[in-house]
């Protein structure tokens, strides 16, 4: 019998979209574009499939992830930009899915400024990644696979 192939969620929430532009001494250089094609081809040397989505609007990853709630997602890697800091209400929307969930920084978050200390998800997600620019998100996608192949 042939394996499901196995699905992961990559959400980016706002600001993101400019990553290339923002602040790039914090941020780096990729745009989201290279750093999401990087990731493809990780994806597929470890056979997953993977799905991005990007949005500035709290409402909408929201929606998102109700959209995915009885879909076949077998992980989400999410950078939820300063709604990591803000948000009860992604935090609520995620608490919906029984798969692991890897938060993820680019920048450090603290070592920065203490309103960014705070994580409303660090305590819901199965761990958080935070420091390591675009590379954190590979390590993301690396543990996610790691986890979901386990017997
Ligand atoms: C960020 C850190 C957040 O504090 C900030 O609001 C972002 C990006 C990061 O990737 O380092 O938008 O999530």
């Amino acid at each position: 019998m042939t394996e499901k192939i196995k699905n992961i969620q990559v959400i980016n929430g706002p600001n993101l979209n400019m990553l290339g532009k923002r602040e790039p001494e914090i941020y780096g250089s990729l745009t989201l574009d290279k750093i999401n094609r990087d990731l493809a081809k990780k994806a597929m040397g470890l056979g997953l499939g993977l799905d991005f989505f990007q949005s500035n609007h709290e409402g909408e990853i929201i929606d998102k992830i109700h959209g995915i709630f009885d879909k076949s997602v077998d992980g989400i890697i999410i950078n939820p930009g300063a709604l990591t800091h803000t948000s009860v209400a992604l935090r609520d929307a995620l608490l919906l899915m029984s798969c692991p969930v890897v938060e993820i920084h680019l920048s450090n978050i603290y070592k920065r400024e203490d309103f960014r200390h705070r994580s409303m998800l660090a305590d819901i997600v199965k761990g958080q990644i935070t420091g390591f620019g675009h590379f954190g998100y590979e390590m993301a996608l690396t543990a996610i696979a790691d986890m979901i192949n386990e017997p």
